[in-house]
């Protein structure tokens, strides 16, 4: 949540951070706003509510000129999106400009004392009160040591912050210095000869650098264009790595595709090879996850898992629950991040944590991940983002190999995560009963994947037709049942937040208690109801809809030709083993949802009050 770019080097500042801005917008876009240190010496500010695109308009019309500057793009939590209440903010001097991804909880304690010694706010947010706070602690009357003077502010100041922050802050008497800082917020140096950048994620900077140093929490990065240095909070020098970025800045771009969701869509047959490339074996008719880093005997006596994560990752964990426990018959439990984190669940020595997130920001999973260590458990990643924070800080785990994924609503994310735990699921299994005969069977289902996902993405035009003929509709019910309860409520998210149309997720069954009374002429139910064992049970439910004149859409096996009878649309899906069904029934889920947000004219990858990347409480 909210994105940050700083730029030390010789091109002009205020372009290289828009196109990086541009980037981040994922992150948050609720308002935008630069800081640069114009040739005269002086601060620039320019910032705009709204998109990137009313920044770059107003930069267009009122230049900003300089070779080094902060920017930031905002997911509002202090104070309304606006002007004022855009990013950078200034100290009283006004010579001191900062961003800030984070959330400062002490703001109002530090703001009352402050506002005591006369300082005054121009906005509401908590991030103007850092700023003022560091300015109090700088001091300006020696200009020799000006460096020296702004880390050691920044410093005093962060020691009295509780919260979280992902600061740049540059001060116009120092204008070849910048100084960053995390706890809590992901902060990224680009490492270029002679500039430096810094960004919450990689995918700001990496077309101008694949060289990158990702902070770890209490560390403060002082930056000039061709030097860097990292020390701790206390003053410590730190070690740091460069690694190399694992993406191109073509794959972040949105190619021909209107939108990045689509694009994201479109390359699942791709992004799902990845997941399971190298990690098939066909001599043990099983799967191998290296980065698990458990020896086998400790895989062995694992005898209960804990799956966490939030929003669609959470509903992989729930197709997961599944799978584990189908498979290797080992009892998974399924935890909402926000609430293990809280919980205090009972967690017993042979109990292995797995975290789950795109992203590898997500707070509330970094904060279940840092849980479950503190009780002395294993907490294992699957991660997309190399080098995020839960990939840093994961006793092991596995990387998704998704590539970026920068539309909001997450898909292809999900289809990867599905996969590598359907491996896990395998990997599992074969150590304990599963036959060799069945994982050879099983290895053969997962290569087919990625040419049935492609099958199904055939088929858009189609389920386009579908969105254009219900896209009125007031709310929609997703219902499934086993593999596929996770997958109707992942189609319901999908639904809700791109095309902003009520839709709830249930288990088929559940209807009759309580959701039937919203089946109307006006409310289409989608079944995901392919040929597996409880497809009888399906057809009941969806008669039963019927009966009550709701318009029913469903997702059933190819060949299953039954359903036209019944049903008023059917969109059919390759057959496949029914542990990996989810992986095929959520690609025609993925697409309605699209569709009708294109329909409805949504902003598709920039859905209203949402942000990809949810780094705060
Ligand atoms: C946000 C995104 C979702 C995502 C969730 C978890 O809500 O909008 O698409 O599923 O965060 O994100 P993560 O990066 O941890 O998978």
């Amino acid at each position: 949540m909210c994105g940050i770019v700083g730029y030390l080097g010789k091109k002009q500042a205020s372009q290289v951070l828009l196109h990086g801005l541009e980037r981040l917008e994922y992150r948050g876009y609720d308002s935008s706003g630069v800081a640069v240190v114009d040739e005269a010496g002086d601060i620039q500010v320019r910032k705009k509510e709204g998109r990137v695109a009313a920044l770059r308009q107003e930069i267009q019309e009122n230049p900003a000129q300089g070779q080094i500057g902060i920017s930031h793009t905002r997911w509002a939590t202090h104070g309304e999106p606006s002007d004022t209440n855009a990013h950078p903010h200034l100290d009283r001097s006004g010579k001191l400009a900062l961003v800030h991804n984070g959330v400062i909880e002490n703001y109002l304690q530090l703001r009352d004392r402050l506002a005591q010694d006369g300082h005054e706010f121009r906005s509401e947010t908590d991030t103007e009160v850092l700023a003022h706070l560091i300015g109090t602690f700088y001091d300006g009357s020696d200009e020799a040591d000006g460096q020296l003077r702004l880390v050691g502010a920044v410093r005093e100041a962060l020691a009295q912050v509780v919260g979280t922050y992902g600061i740049g802050v540059i001060h116009e008497d120092i204008p070849d210095f910048m100084v960053g800082a995390r706890l809590g917020s992901p902060l990224v140096v680009g490492v270029g000869k002679t500039e430096k950048f810094l960004a919450s994620d990689v995918g700001a900077i990496v077309s101008h650098t694949q060289e990158a140093i990702y902070l770890s929490d209490r560390e403060i990065v002082l930056l000039k264009p061709d030097e860097i240095s990292i020390e701790t909070l206390e003053g410590d020098l730190a070690d740091y790595e460069v690694s190399t970025v694992d993406f191109t800045p073509e794959q972040a771009e949105k190619g021909n595709f209107p939108h990045y969701m689509l694009k994201e869509i479109h390359e699942q047959p791709v992004s799902i090879e990845n997941a399971f490339r190298g990690r098939l074996a066909d001599s043990q008719a099983s799967a191998v996850l290296g980065g698990l880093n458990l020896t086998p005997r400790e895989l062995r006596d694992v005898d209960r898992i804990v799956l966490c994560g939030c929003g669609t990752a959470l509903h992989a964990a729930m197709v997961g629950e599944y799978m584990i426990e189908s498979l290797a018959r080992i009892p998974v439990e399924v935890e909402v991040a926000s609430e293990f984190r809280y919980r205090n669940p009972p967690l017993d020595k042979n109990t292995v944590v797995f975290v789950i997130s795109q992203s590898g920001e997500t707070i509330d999973t970094l904060a279940a991940l840092r849980e479950g260590q503190r009780k002395g458990h294993r907490v294992l990643g699957l991660v997309n983002s190399v080098g995020s924070t839960i990939a840093r800080e994961s006793d092991g785990g596995s990387y998704l190999h998704s590539g970026p994924e920068i539309g909001v609503a997450a898909t292809k994310s999900f289809t990867s995560q599905v996969t590598v735990l359907a491996l896990l699921a395998l990997l599992l299994g074969r150590m304990r009963h599963l036959s060799v005969d069945y994982g050879q069977k099983m290895l053969a289902e997962i290569r087919e994947l990625p040419k049935k996902v492609e099958q199904i993405i055939n088929q858009s035009e189609a389920i386009r037709r579908i969105a254009v003929k219900y896209n009125e509709a007031p709310a929609m019910l997703f219902l499934g049942r086993q593999f596929n309860y996770a997958t109707a409520l992942e189609g319901a998210l999908k639904m809700k937040e791109i095309s902003y149309i009520f839709a709830s997720g249930h288990a088929s069954a559940e209807l009759k208690h309580g959701v039937i009374a919203l089946v109307s002429e006006e409310v289409p139910s989608v079944f995901i109801m392919p040929k597996d064992s409880v497809y009888e049970k399906n057809v009941s439910t969806l008669e039963e809809v019927k009966a009550r004149k709701g318009p029913t859409i469903a997702i059933t096996t190819e060949g299953n030709s039954e359903l036209e009878r019944i049903a008023d649309e059917v969109i059919y899906i390759p057959e496949c083993h029914e542990t990996l069904n989810p992986i095929l029934s959520v690609v025609p889920l993925q697409l309605l949802s699209y569709h009708f947000a294109v329909e409805r004219g949504c902003d598709v990858d920039k859905p209203r009050n949402l942000a990809k990347s949810v780094t705060v409480e």
